[in-house]
C-alpha cells in the first residue's frame, strides 16, 4: 500500500463516527498513564468484555503490555480539551485533569459520560497495533452528551441549534471573523496606530461579491476562500457581541499586500489584540498539528473557552 492508499484508507475509516475515550493505566512506578482512543468497542456481554487498540509506537506500550489492568473513560462534549491533552505529547497529561480510582487502581477521568474499569484479558498482536481486550470489573454511565469524532473533527449535535438561537435574537450583535491558513502560516492584519495584530472580521459571513461581508472583504484583500468551517463562538460579556469565527485553508496567499501570513512558530503572540484571540490561535495550531478540530463557545472576557460544537469537513 502506498502513501496515497494509506491516506484514502484513513479518510474512509474516518467516515465512521465514534465516541472518544481516554484509556488509562499505571506504569511500573505507579504513575498514571493514558492516551486518547476512539478504537473502543464493546465485545461481549457474558462474559463482560470490551476492547481498545493501541499503536505499537505508543510511548506507553510497555506499560500496557505488562500491566494487569486498564480503564476506559468515555468523554463528554465538554471534555474535548481532555481529548486534545491525551493525544498530544506531554510527560504529565494528568496535571490539570481531575481523576479518581475505582476498583483496579487505573485512573478514571472525573465527570466522564461512562467508565469501564477492567482487568486485562488478552493482548493480541494485530499489524501496527495491539488489540487489548478487557474484562469489565466495574462500570458506570450518565446521561451527559458524549463527544463524537468524525472525519478528523469533534462533532457537537447541539451547536446548530444554539447558533440558530443566537442568530434569531435580533438584539444580539454579531461579528464574524476568520482564521486563514496558507502553508502552515496564519493571516493577521495590523492596526497601524497601535501595531496590534487581529483577525479579519465583518458583520456577516456573506458572499465574495458582497463587499461589506467577511468573504467579500477577504476577496478584496486577495484572499479567495472556497471552503470554511465553523471554529469558535465567543460572547463578549462587556457589550454582549457574539463573535463567530470560521477557519479556512487557502490555496494561494502569495498576492496578499495588506496584512501578513505568519509562520506557526514565529507568531508574535504578545502583539495579538486580545487574550481570546491568543487562546483561539494557540488552540488552532494545536488542533492543526493533530488534524482534529473542535468548535468552542465561551465568554471572551473570561479569556477561556468551553467546548460545544459541530464541524463536518474532512481535512
Ligand atoms: C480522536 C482520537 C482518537 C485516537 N484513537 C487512538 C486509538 O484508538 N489508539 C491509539 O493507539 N491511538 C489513538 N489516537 C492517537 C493517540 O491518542 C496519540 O498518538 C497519543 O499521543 C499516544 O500517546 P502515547 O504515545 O503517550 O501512548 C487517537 C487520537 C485522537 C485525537
Amino acid at each position: 500500500m502506498n502513501k496515497e492508499d494509506t491516506r484514502d484508507l484513513r479518510l474512509a475509516l474516518g467516515s465512521f463516527p465514534t465516541g472518544v475515550t481516554v484509556v488509562t493505566s499505571k506504569d511500573k512506578d505507579d504513575n498514571p498513564i493514558g492516551f486518547t482512543a476512539n478504537s473502543f468497542t464493546s465485545v461481549s456481554l457474558s462474559p463482560q468484555l470490551i476492547l481498545i487498540c493501541i499503536d505499537k509506537a505508543s510511548f506507553n506500550i510497555q506499560s500496557f503490555s505488562v500491566g494487569k489492568h486498564f480503564a476506559v473513560s468515555v468523554l463528554s462534549e465538554s471534555q474535548h480539551h481532555i481529548s486534545t491533552t491525551f493525544a498530544s505529547p506531554d510527560s504529565d497529561r494528568f496535571k490539570n485533569i481531575q481523576w479518581e480510582v475505582k476498583i483496579t487502581g487505573s485512573p478514571i477521568i472525573s465527570n466522564s459520560v461512562a467508565w469501564f474499569d477492567c482487568d486485562k484479558d488478552q493482548f493480541i498482536d494485530a499489524g501496527d497495533h495491539f488489540i487489548v481486550i478487557g474484562k469489565v470489573r466495574g462500570f458506570d454511565s450518565n446521561s451527559q452528551r458524549p463527544l463524537v469524532y468524525l472525519r478528523g473533527n469533534y462533532v457537537n449535535f447541539g451547536l446548530e441549534q444554539k447558533m440558530l438561537l443566537a442568530m434569531e435574537n435580533k438584539n444580539t450583535k454579531i461579528l464574524v471573523g476568520a482564521l486563514i491558513e496558507w502553508r502552515k502560516k496564519i493571516y493577521l492584519l495590523k492596526d497601524q496606530s497601535t501595531g496590534l495584530l487581529y483577525f479579519p472580521t465583518a458583520s456577516r459571513l456573506g458572499q465574495s461579491n458582497d463587499d461589506v461581508s467577511l468573504l467579500g472583504k477577504l476577496q478584496n484583500l486577495k484572499i479567495s476562500v472556497t471552503e470554511h468551517y465553523l471554529f469558535s463562538v465567543f460572547e463578549n460579556s462587556d457589550d454582549k457581541t457574539s463573535l463567530i469565527y470560521y477557519r479556512a485553508k487557502i490555496e494561494d496567499g502569495s498576492s496578499v499586500t495588506i496584512g501578513q501570513f505568519y509562520e506557526f512558530d514565529s507568531i508574535p503572540f504578545d502583539l495579538l489584540i486580545d487574550e481570546p484571540s491568543r487562546i483561539m490561535l494557540k488552540r488552532y495550531i494545536t488542533e492543526r498539528e493533530l488534524d482534529a478540530f473542535g468548535i468552542f463557545v465561551g465568554k471572551e472576557s473570561e479569556g477561556k473557552v468551553e467546548a460545544i460544537t459541530k464541524s463536518n469537513d474532512n481535512v
